[in-house]
């Protein structure tokens, strides 16, 4: 099918050359000129795993282009994909402006019947508006509106496109769902589950998982304060609540919180559209509330430890919001670096993807190339995301080079007995600190 993706953003890009390796013809657009040639060159943006591999099958098998404007992206396409950003406004409310002006683009330039698929978040009632508002710019035209939320995770986004747990498909005609139908056919053939509903449940049903994504990360991070007051585990509660297979073991994981460019904007926009709904839902705003005190109580802790915060030398290991992304936007690591610069500190950081766009963001920050120059001559080290490749630090070296060997562990990534076995006081989240006169046991 000839497709048309307008914003090529993680989503967008994603969509653009997932689509293409299924087999479709794809036109990829976006308002940034500079973007579009970076991407014809067949240079991606941002890191994510795969995408360049993909990217560059796309534009020499001839089945992906990127072009200037959405005119050429539309023309003699059936299906377009509006994939542009809604970044929050001062009040959390999502900002939508950009999908309307796509839209009336996209009307303007279209050239024969074309199914609209929203696939950037949005809140319920959008889809009802882009209808309208296609209507109004061309009535001599049918446009048929789908709602079809991603549920790609950045750092996996190939591999939960082309394997998706299922795809949600929220449309009204007939016509629109057999159009989805055939363009994911390469992947319901497979035995991947379509699920068609209406626009609002669909709509709706996108904000509901990342609601309920979010409110498991903040359950586990309230039940890791709990536990830190107590002494217990909160490693152990959450494998034991992971073996109920009624709750499950994913994304209990307590820590510094969920950061990133989906969770906390969509939170606070669903928050905003409970409220314009009528509708009141506190326990929104409380996952929030729980999710900020994450990296202060992670802040406290290093405070604590270290007493005056003036003139220390302080680590974070990890900049990016999660593993395996170059992503720093919300990043629990950079609201932990303000806290303590504002405290004084001197605030060093390594990330083995993310450190340039973390100095864009935080000049302040003075980023390494090495987690182990980082760590020469520090008071204290704070694990700040979970890459992998820090489980395999050499533990040994790491403390010779520290002036002190602290180490607040905002994700759990350290094995208590090792670091006790090496001599670091060792705080990690929710479980029972490592010092030199209280053991773990
Ligand atoms: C999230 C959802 O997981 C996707 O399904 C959804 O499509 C996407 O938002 C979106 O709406 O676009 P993403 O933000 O890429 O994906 O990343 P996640 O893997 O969900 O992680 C989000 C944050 O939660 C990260 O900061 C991560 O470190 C944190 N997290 C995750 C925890 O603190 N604990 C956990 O147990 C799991």
């Amino acid at each position: 099918m000839k497709v048309g993706v307008i914003g090529t953003g993680h989503v967008g890009l994603v969509t653009c050359v997932a689509l293409a390796h299924l087999g479709h013809r794809v036109a990829g657009t976006d308002s940034d000129g500079e973007k579009i040639a970076l991407l014809r060159r067949g240079s991606s943006p941002f890191y994510e795993p795969g995408l360049d591999d993909l990217l560059s099958q796309g534009l020499a098998s001839g089945g992906l282009d990127f072009r200037p404007s959405i005119a050429e992206t539309v023309q003699g396409a059936t299906v377009v994909f509006i994939c542009v950003g809604t970044p929050p406004r001062a009040d959390g409310e999502a900002n939508l402006l950009a999908i309307e002006r796509s839209a009336r683009e996209l009307a303007r330039h279209a050239t024969g019947p074309t199914v609209v698929v929203e696939k950037s978040t949005v809140p319920v009632g959008t889809g009802v508006r882009l209808r309208a508002i296609l209507r109004q710019e061309r009535p001599d035209l049918e446009f048929a509106l789908v709602s079809n939320p991603e549920f790609l995770r950045e750092g996996r986004a190939i591999q939960d496109t082309l394997e998706p747990d299922r795809i949600l498909v929220g449309a009204e005609t007939t016509e629109a769902f057999d159009a989805m139908r055939r363009l994911y056919e390469p992947l319901t053939r497979r035995a991947i589950p379509l699920i068609e509903t209406d626009l609002m449940t669909a709509e709706l049903a996108k904000h509901a998982c990342n609601a309920y994504l979010a409110l498991k990360i903040s359950f586990a991070n309230a039940m890791a304060r709990i536990c830190e007051r107590a002494g217990a585990d909160v490693v152990r509660v959450a494998e034991i609540m992971g073996a109920d297979p009624r709750i499950g073991r994913a994304f209990l994981d307590a820590g510094l919180g969920y950061g990133g460019s989906c969770f906390p904007k969509d939170l606070a926009a669903f928050e905003r559209l409970v409220e314009r709904l009528g509708g009141d839902l506190p326990l929104l705003g409380e996952i929030a509330r729980i999710n900020e005190e994450a990296v202060q109580a992670t802040a406290e802790k290093v405070k604590e430890a270290l007493w005056n915060l003036e003139d220390k030398r302080v680590v974070l290991l990890g900049l990016a919001f999660k593993p395996d992304t170059d992503d720093v936007r919300f990043a629990p690591a950079l609201a932990l670096a303000r806290l303590l610069l504002a405290q004084g500190a001197h605030v060093l950081g390594y990330d083995p993807k993310a450190a340039a766009n973390a100095k864009a963001e935080l000049a302040e920050l003075e980023v390494c190339l090495d987690p182990y120059e980082a760590a020469t001559g520090a008071d204290c080290i704070v694990v700040c995301t979970e890459w992998d490749e820090f489980r395999s630090l050499d533990l040994g070296r790491l403390k010779d080079t520290m002036a002190h060997p602290l180490v607040v562990d905002g994700r759990n990534v350290f094995d208590p007995e090792a670091m006790r076995r090496h001599g670091f006081t060792y705080y990690p989240t929710g479980r029972p600190p490592v010092t030199p006169h209280r053991t773990a046991t």
